[in-house]
């Protein structure tokens, strides 16, 4: 590893990088699923870190480099197309590139681009959206154009929609642009708007990431997505102004068990209900009252598990015995499931110890470790430094 985002840039363009970014990862705090769906989600950004520096070429070309990629990214600024294989990892940089200039914000000339993290890629903390908003941000700034914090977060989902081909919705992208350290960021996907709150006093997050990624895992988001789809347009039959399925009522869905379904009432129950609990969370969070939040995160998970299904025995149990242990208000998997990582909310006293106790126990019955981050909230997307 280079000693700084420059020293890669130099070793491997032999001259210095005109700007410097950077995004954070993100965690979910609470709102499964409910980000397409129109729902209210709460995410924080932590401080670890995406950089990218960049500098002008005097040709067409795009070239991209990543310390954590043996594979460099060759085009030219007429070819952006996405990859498969070795080279994919340059999706995310060029769907940023493609989806800015379909807004308007041509580049001018090529770029060579350095991307460096210190945020673990494929942990469940959102790589893909910090480099999506590090790059937007670093050509921004190489080609003169203004994006502000909302936009940079929706072009970074367009790019992940468009260009990627993962239907997300906007919150990976809305934390690690609204990001504040000792904050949660609440985002109301119905109309995209976005504000903070105060995390209480003397909480922490630990993840426990469990290294597991199911091998249909896009396949499986999309299906959930298009099953929540399909939910709210059934509920129209009934109700043609609902605008999403997060608006409907636990009343509505009963009512339309049978035209839904098992699996979309189901879903549906999920959507609607996890909505309410993301309300109450931020009452809870209002009176600073850690243990009522720790709660609402909790029956999250057994939400998920139970009626969302994208749950797995590996979460559930990582679950089931962080939550059995003292100092912890709540647990539950954070991000779109089916693997990944699971959160838990804890007060000061919970220790990397107790942390460690849990991961020889899951270790004993799964075969590996999952991986142990004590993850502090941090500051959003941002241009670090300009020549
Ligand atoms: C992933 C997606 C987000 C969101 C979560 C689930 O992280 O990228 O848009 O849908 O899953 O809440």
């Amino acid at each position: 590893m280079a000693a700084s985002i420059q020293d890669y840039f130099h070793t491997q363009f032999n001259a210095a990088p005109a700007v410097i970014a950077r995004a954070p990862g993100r965690l979910e705090f609470i709102g499964n699923h409910l980000d397409y769906n129109g729902g209210p989600v709460l995410g924080a950004a932590i401080d670890r870190y995406v950089s990218v520096a960049v500098a002008a070429r005097a040709d067409e070309r795009v070239v991209l480099v990543s310390e954590a990629q043996e594979d460099r990214v060759e085009t030219s600024l007429e070819i952006i197309s996405p990859a498969s294989g070795a080279t994919s990892w340059g999706n995310y940089p060029l769907g940023m590139l493609k989806v800015m200039r379909d807004a308007g914000m041509r580049a001018r000339h090529g770029f060579n681009l350095a991307v460096s993290n210190d945020l673990p890629i494929g942990a469940g903390l959102s790589s893909s959206a910090a480099i999506e908003l590090a790059t937007g941000y670093a050509l921004a700034a190489l080609y003169g154009f203004a994006i502000d914090r909302k936009g940079i977060a929706m072009l970074g989902r367009a790019a992940e929609n468009t260009f990627v081909g993962m239907p997300c919705g906007i919150l990976d992208q809305g934390c690690s642009a609204f990001g504040k350290a000792g904050a949660l960021v609440l985002i109301d996907c119905a109309v995209n708007d976005f504000s903070t709150r105060p995390l209480p006093a003397g909480t922490h997050f630990w993840v426990f990431n469990t290294q597991k990624k199911h091998a249909l895992i896009d396949s499986f988001y999309a299906t959930r997505n298009r099953e929540c789809m399909e939910s709210a347009e059934i509920l129209r039959r009934a109700d043609a102004a609902l605008p999403n399925l997060a608006a409907a009522t636990e009343a509505q869905v009963e009512v339309a068990r049978d035209a839904l379904g098992l699996a979309r009432y189901k879903r549906a129950l999920h959507v609607v209900r996890e909505t309410a609990r993301v309300r109450d969370t931020l009452e809870a969070l209002d009176r600073g009252d850690a243990r009522r939040t720790g709660a609402n995160l909790t029956a999250s998970h057994e939400s998920s598990r139970t009626l969302f299904e994208n749950s797995c025995g590996e979460l559930d149990f990582l679950v089931e015995r962080v939550t059995a242990l003292p100092g912890v208000f709540g647990a539950r998997l954070s991000g779109g499931g089916f693997g990944g990582a699971v959160m838990a909310f804890t007060d000061s006293s919970f220790s990397r110890e107790a942390a460690g106790r849990l991961v020889a126990d899951y270790a004993a019955r799964f075969g590996n470790a999952p991986a142990i981050f004590h993850a502090q909230t941090g500051d959003g997307a941002g241009v670090l430094s300009r020549a």
